[in-house]
């Protein structure tokens, strides 16, 4: 890449503006946008569903810890550098990289991040599409007093059409690129200030619906009570892993965000606001998803990952008022995969815009076009391709792991070395200076010695149980 591109932030900084995307309108509008970042698929479809084969609290307890020790201060690196960057991912690197006087390779951190994703966005339309499918056929009455295995049917003829998953799919891939076109204060800011109270109201109208209609006792003692000998070895990496995930580290969607962060907010306790509504939102969805799973006694919740597109829908056609609330819940879903999809593409847009003199239009044309064409390979290994496989996994696993299990652990471990170990301390204190100097030093003690050993262990011994 060339020398020239190698710009500072740009010197609007010393003046207090921001740099060319713009920037929210306040720390209130960050933490909506990192929310609608955080919570998506991972917490209503993924988290519920990863909760009931792992038998429910003790994997709950352990993702929590989780979060508090590698995700919220992971989480604080990257906002951090993105702030202090104040570009896309790939060039806040590129500066950051050079301001610490290290190895070019560094970089990578920023391409990594950026290259998963837009992999990851491939087949997170896809799944959201059958969110948006689900939406229709739950307010036209499909699931109307329908069997499991009614149901079965219905999810497989989906999954069996290339041209209705293709069609959902380019659906949802319009509605994330609309909203990036507009930029980071019309179009992004403005519509997490719309789609994430919305998707609260949302959230406690089905809960609302869950406690009157559901077997609440039930749902709840399986969310939160203590069953330690469901919990396997396997079973604590993927509550690591989807810490990761569902708080979109790993990918640079919240360094971006973080780029566009006012200069006097306070990066500790914004993070924590993230940090806790994403946990909520995960929990409150488990509430709200296992009681009425649990009112159908046909339907057992470690279903796997048809436990929201087959046994939700069965529950939700036999209650009275299930239609209404299905359709509901099928909206909800989408909003949350929305305001995360338009994280996943926004790193990339940027870095166009930077350093090719792209327009937003052009590049999101650009970067949409692309992630729909790979996600073309998640369509169709749903059927033509299904058998197509390597390593055992067919296209849609394959993105899936790599970008899961290898690309988000990689980058959040560099991650936490490059600010524990590389940056100098005096420059990473200073884009923090309102926290205590007790709070500082707890933080950056947990990043150097807690956040890497325990994503090394993810990585590590997730790649081995995958492959042996
Ligand atoms: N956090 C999102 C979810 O839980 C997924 C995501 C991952 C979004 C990485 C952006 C970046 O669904």
């Amino acid at each position: 890449m060339a020398e020239e591109q190698l710009t500072a932030p740009s010197s609007d900084e010393a003046s207090g503006k921001r740099g060319i995307h713009g920037a929210w309108s306040s720390r209130w509008t960050f933490v909506m946008a990192a929310t609608g970042s955080a919570v998506g698929l991972g917490n209503i479809w993924k988290f519920p569903y990863i909760a009931g084969e792992n038998g429910g609290g003790a994997f709950v307890l352990v993702y929590l810890i989780c979060i508090l020790l590698v995700g919220m201060p992971v989480m604080v690196a990257e906002v951090m550098l993105g702030r202090r960057g104040r570009q896309s991912p790939i060039n806040a690197m590129r500066y950051l990289t050079q301001e610490a006087g290290l190895h070019g390779a560094w970089n990578a951190i920023g391409w990594l991040g950026v290259t998963a994703g837009l992999m990851i966005l491939s087949y997170y339309a896809v799944i959201a599409g059958w969110a948006l499918y689900y939406i229709g056929q739950m307010a036209s009455g499909t699931f109307q007093g329908a069997s499991a295995d009614q149901a079965g049917v219905v999810f497989g003829q989906l999954l069996s059409s290339p041209k209705e998953l293709i069609f959902w799919q380019s659906i949802f891939m319009l509605l994330t690129m609309a909203v990036v076109v507009g930029g980071v204060t019309r179009g992004l800011g403005v519509a997490v200030r719309i789609l994430m109270p919305l998707l609260f109201v949302l959230l406690v109208i089905l809960l609302g619906f869950s406690i009157q209609r559901g077997d609440f006792a039930r749902g709840f003692s399986f969310l939160f009570s203590f069953n330690f000998e469901a919990l396997t070895w396997a079973g604590v990496l993927e509550a690591m892993g989807h810490a990761f995930f569902t708080l979109s580290l790993g990918m640079g969607a919240i360094m971006a965000y973080g780029a566009y962060m006012p200069d006097h907010a306070r990066i500790g306790r914004t993070v924590l606001a993230v940090g806790f509504l994403d946990t909520l939102v995960a929990l409150l969805a488990g509430l709200a998803i296992f009681p009425i799973v649990f009112a159908n006694p046909t339907i057992e919740p470690g279903a796997g990952p048809g436990l929201m597109f087959v046994s939700l829908p069965v529950a939700f056609g036999n209650m009275a008022g299930g239609l209404l609330f299905g359709s509901i819940f099928f909206v909800l879903v989408t909003l949350a995969a929305w305001s995360s999809a338009i994280s996943l593409i926004e790193p990339a847009v940027a870095f166009l815009i930077e350093s090719k003199g792209f327009n937003r239009i052009t590049a999101n044309l650009l970067l949409g076009g692309l992630a729909w064409s790979v996600g073309l390979g998640s369509v169709l290994s749903f059927n033509v391709w299904a058998d197509v496989t390597l390593a055992g996994f067919n296209f849609f696993e394959f993105m899936d792991f790599l970008t899961s299990s290898v690309m988000l652990p990689l980058t959040g471990l560099f991650i936490a070395l490059f600010v524990g170990w590389l940056m100098k301390p005096e420059a990473v204190r200073s884009e923090l200076m309102d926290e205590s100097s007790g709070v500082f030093t707890a933080w950056r003690w947990i990043l150097r010695y807690i956040s890497p050993a325990a994503v090394l262990v993810v990585f590590v011994m997730g790649v081995y149980k995958t492959f042996s």
